[in-house]
This record gives C-alpha cells, structure tokens and sequence, in this order.
C-alpha cells in the first residue's frame, strides 16, 4: 500500500450521462461493487444528474455524490450556473474547482478558483482543487512552479478559515496533457509531482497539509489503475472517460 491515506476513488463524468443513463449506469455498477471500508468511492455527475444519481444509488450510502462546477454567488441572474447552496441541497458533499477545462476551455482564473475554494469550504461543502500544468511547462522544466502557484493562489484564502476547512481538502493532480489523452502519467510521474504538491501543502498549511489526500487524473484506466494506486504519494485517482462505464469504473474501484 503506497499510502496511509484511505484511498478515493472519484469519477468526473463531465458532460456525459444525463438522469435516464446515470440512473441506469448505477444500476450496473452498484451489482458489481461492493461497498468497502478501506476505500472512498465519490462520484461527480452532470449537475442535471446529480439527483437521479443519488436516488439510483439511495441503498448505497458509502457512494458519495459531488458536483463539477459551481458559482461563488448565493443565487441571482446568473444563467445557466450553480450555486454551492443548491448543490448541497441536491446532495453533494464535494465540488470539483478548477479542472483543467475550466481553466483552459472556459477561462477560469486563479483568483476564481481561489473564491470558488473559499465559498465552498465557507458553506460547510469538501472542495477537490485540480491542478497541473500543460505539456509546454512540463517540457520547460516548470511543472512545480505551475502546480506550487495554482497551490498558493487556490488556497490562499482557506488557509486563513479554521482548521475544518482544511482537513474537508482534497487536491486532484491532473496534468493537462494527460487528461483525455490516453497519455498516462507514468507511476513515477506522478509520485515526483506529488511529492512537490506535499512540500507546497506544508509549507503553505504546516501539519494539516500532511494529511490532505492527492489524487491522481489523466487518462487513468482498469489497466493502469492499480499501478498508479500503489505510486508512493498517490492517495487516490479522478478518473474521466474510464469512469462513464459501469464495468470499467467497478473495476478501477476495486483496484
Ligand atoms: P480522463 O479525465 O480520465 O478522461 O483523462 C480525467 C479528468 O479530467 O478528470
């Protein structure tokens, strides 16, 4: 076991399956994992999906449910967004901030990541902080310096909150150019990124950042999950495309 963390597994479906496919996704899957105390299973729907997945799952409660994206307001005309008090009304405990593609397709800055992360916490919800660094900065050499400033600009804030808001932290390492690339990090990839994201949670939070998991994302499979799972430093994985079949994602669970 590479890790004294418990493991989390988490699936970010993106934009894909909606209330019909989530409801039916959970029926398979729920047939072909069992729930298990030594491992997390957290699964981040569609927003639209979120609550029929949570009914499709109701039997189940070691899976927990998280949402992709959220506003920083309270509510208002803000069209087409998602407010963190409406989230958890839905049943979210977790919020994924700052992936790779709301960074790079929408534009989200780290300023509004760092608001994201601090409203999220404020309101009692788990924020999954994901960063990492594109192909161009890793082949500069530049990959801690990226991934130490998403760090300190996303976490500026929380660190001031009390010491709850802290240990709800969860950070996701997805480097961009493994993310739905079928490009995998390689174990040890992944292992020397962690352990640069530890030396920044340490320094920016002191104890507290030795006991926030990190996970891996990018391209993460059945095949490759167990691999990635035992790198030193690796406390779990966030798994995009691998996690849309119930098969593949049972099989990542159990790995
Ligand atoms: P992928 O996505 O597993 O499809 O590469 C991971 C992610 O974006 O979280």
């Amino acid at each position: 076991m590479a890790s004294l963390r418990k493991p989390i597994l988490a699936a970010n479906w993106k934009m894909n399956l909606g209330p019909t496919a989530a409801s039916g996704f959970f029926e398979s899957f729920l047939s072909r994992y069992a729930a298990r105390a030594d491992r997390t299973v957290i699964v981040f729907p569609s927003a639209i999906a979120l609550s029929a997945a949570r009914h499709a799952a109701q039997a189940r409660p070691d899976i927990q449910f998280g949402v992709q994206n959220v506003h920083t307001a309270e509510k208002g005309a803000f069209t087409g967004e998602t407010s963190v008090s409406m989230a958890h009304d839905a049943g979210a405990h977790f919020v994924l901030v700052g992936h790779s593609e709301r960074r790079h397709v929408f534009g989200e800055t780290d300023a509004q990541t760092a608001e994201k992360v601090s409203r999220v916490s404020v309101l009692g919800l788990a924020p999954m902080l994901c960063v990492g660094e594109k192909i161009e900065e890793r082949e500069a050499g530049q990959t801690n310096a990226v991934v130490a400033r998403q760090l300190r600009a996303a976490l500026e804030g929380l660190v001031k909150q009390d010491a709850s808001a802290l240990a709800a932290l969860v950070i996701a390492y997805e480097p961009v150019w493994a993310i739905g690339t079928g490009r995998t990090a390689t174990p040890q990839d992944a292992s020397a990124a962690h352990a640069g994201i530890r030396d920044e949670l340490r320094s920016l939070t002191g104890a507290a950042g030795e006991a926030i998991p990190i996970l891996y994302g990018g391209s993460v499979t059945a095949a490759n999950a167990s691999a990635l799972l035992a790198a030193p430093g690796v406390d779990g994985l966030l798994v995009g495309g691998a996690s849309l079949d119930p098969e593949s994602w049972a099989a990542i669970c159990s790995a």
